[in-house]
């Protein structure tokens, strides 16, 4: 009952439609900005930009045969009270399945003891009187542990074995204030995502051991209800609510991990499911994109030098194909005397920026609190005056306010959800975003990225990265140029002239030998960066600032040791 009080709430106060007078104004005045330019193409000389140098070598790891895979064997702790291991975790090729697997190991206990444990949950589910949500952990932990000793006096327990009552204490706790079973899952730092796909489905794990990737681990929900109650939870703890009315959550968690879950109604037959994709600490960095083959240094020198001359560029793909990612990549490169201001709806970017503002879209669920879109965000943030605009995601009509901005010369770095450039038009000029088609054409750089099937395991790639050079007025659609191409059967990157390296040489005055060598510069830098090992995005800031600041004094050193 309090639950649907609190979705009405939440139904009343959703962010207003724009109104119809302000759309049409800012229509208008697109209008006036979406004068139709020249294509660069006749204009602009293509510049060659494929690096040849015999000191850079492919850094990208290879795959790992099966032999390699039956040696993988790991235990690790996940669980410590006071010294005392109550989960960890097993790792192990299993010849059965031909497969690693991954096992969570907690205490067993007998059937009996399981009833008590029960009787003993209802007890306190019944006793509780506090939102543990609200509480401080230290407090939580507090008030559960007077209510456990409660309940075991209450059963006449109270003088029983310490071992047996640790063990009924780790589970009270882990199902309390802890996610449930999948709690020892969050506690390892090597885990990436956790998806459960249904009942009675074994639920997975992606390990960052680049040999392991996604894993089966020997958790499961058994049953409908179980799993149901569970994601209404993994709502409860977003600050969210899930019903059968509104089945599908988008949230984070209190520790800044993503939840999408679906509840089970008529939208999702197969039942509940849901991914958390948890929070890292450390972000992923250029050099990790580089190992793991997402792209080649080539590709990524020539992006440096895009974002290093302020070239605006849409990041496109599917779910989880490594947009933010890729995003938060790119950006490391902004120079440190650029002013950013990024915009999202999830707390994700993480920059070691020295002018850095980063502001996150509020939703609110209680009535004192007004919603703030990204759109109001954006335009708020404008007065900033930010060298660099990064939105996390455009999904409605802060998409017009990035789009003029760029239009006006400021650069912009964004993510949006679609699979390939017709269907980025398509998003990008449909409702809810409704951009006048010639407006894209002041866009630099569209990268294309995806989750592909590589062998036995997914892999991440950018698999195009498009120009924009122009616009067709004829088909109402914007002129391109395939920069880069992924060749899917050779896993290689397959590099063209580059217009937009062009623009850049003609606005800023560098010739192509000029740039040529700037190329290449930037490419030893990153191969120095992935033989040396530096890899947290902070000492990698860093090195980018020496690179800044002191640029033929490091290429000198680098040229040295190379
Ligand atoms: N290049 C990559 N190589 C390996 N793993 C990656 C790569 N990029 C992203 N990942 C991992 O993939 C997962 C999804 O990444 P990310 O959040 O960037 O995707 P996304 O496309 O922004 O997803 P969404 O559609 O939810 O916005 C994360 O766990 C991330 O660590
Ligand atoms: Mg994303």
């Amino acid at each position: 009952m309090e639950k649907e009080e609190k979705q009405k709430v939440y139904i009343i106060i959703k962010p207003k439609k724009m109104e119809e007078k302000e759309r049409e104004e800012q229509e208008k005045e697109e209008r006036r900005e979406e004068a139709v330019q020249p294509s660069i193409m006749e204009i602009v000389k293509p510049i060659e930009i494929s690096i040849k140098d015999k000191y850079i070598e492919e850094v990208k790891k290879e795959e790992v045969e099966e032999e390699e895979m039956k040696k993988i064997s790991m235990n690790y702790p996940l669980i410590t009270i006071d010294n005392k291991v109550f989960a960890s975790a097993h790792i192990f090729w299993d010849p059965n399945i031909h497969e690693v697997v991954y096992f969570v190991k907690e205490p067993s206990i007998s059937e009996e003891d399981k009833k008590l444990l029960r009787k003993i949950e209802t007890f306190i589910q019944e006793k509780i009187n506090v939102d543990f949500n609200k509480l401080r952990k230290s407090d939580a932990i507090n008030y559960l542990t007077k209510l456990f000793d409660e309940a075991l006096e209450y059963f006449k327990k109270g003088r029983m074995d310490k071992n047996l009552k640790d063990i009924l204490k780790y589970y009270i706790f882990r199902d309390f204030i802890g996610m449930e079973r999948i709690e020892p899952l969050l506690k390892d730092p090597y885990i990436e995502d956790i998806s459960c796909d249904g009942v009675g489905i074994p639920i997975y794990v992606y390990h960052k051991d680049p040999r392991i990737g996604s894993i089966k681990t020997n958790i499961l929900f058994e049953n409908r209800e179980t799993l149901n109650s569970f994601v209404m939870r993994l709502a409860e703890r977003c600050g969210k609510i899930i019903s059968i009315a509104s089945p599908l959550l988008d949230g984070s968690l209190p520790d800044g991990s993503r939840v999408q879950a679906t509840l089970e109604s008529d939208i999702a037959r197969r039942g509940s499911n849901f991914t958390i994709r948890k929070f890292s600490e450390k972000p992923l960095t250029p050099i990790d994109l580089l190992r793991f083959g997402t792209c080649d240094i080539n590709t990524l020198s020539y992006l440096w030098f895009a974002i290093e001359h302020g070239s605006s560029i849409l990041i496109s793909g599917g779910t989880a194909s490594g947009k933010t990612t890729l995003l938060n990549v790119l950006s490391l490169f902004i120079k440190p005397q650029m002013k950013i201001v990024s915009i999202e709806d999830t707390a994700e970017l993480q920059l070691y920026h020295p002018h850095w503002v980063p502001h996150v879209a509020r939703v609110s669920i209680a009535k004192e609190e007004r919603e703030i879109d990204l759109y109001e965000l954006l335009r708020e943030s404008l007065r900033q005056r930010p060298d660099y605009i990064i939105v996390g995601e455009v999904r409605g009509r802060e998409a017009y306010v990035l789009f003029q901005q760029i239009a006006l010369g400021h650069a912009g770095l964004a993510t949006i959800h679609a699979e390939s450039f017709s269907k980025l038009v398509d998003r990008l000029t449909t409702p809810p975003i409704s951009l006048p088609p010639s407006l894209i054409q002041n866009l630099d750089l569209v990268i294309f990225v995806a989750r592909v099937r590589m062998k036995e395991k997914y892999a991440r790639r950018i698999i195009s990265i498009a120009e924009v050079i122009g616009f067709d007025k004829e088909t109402n659609t914007p002129k391109i140029n395939e920069v880069m191409r992924w060749d899917p059967f050779r896993d290689k990157f397959i590099i063209n002239k580059s217009y937009l390296i062009g623009k850049i040489a003609l606005k800023s005055g560098l010739k192509e030998d000029e740039i040529k060598k700037d190329l290449k510069d930037r490419a030893k830098f990153l191969y120095f960066l992935v033989k040396k090992g530096v890899n947290d995005y902070k000492e990698i800031t860093k090195m980018l600032n020496m690179f800044y600041s002191y640029r033929e004094i490091v290429m000198e050193k680098i040229n040295a040791i190379l």
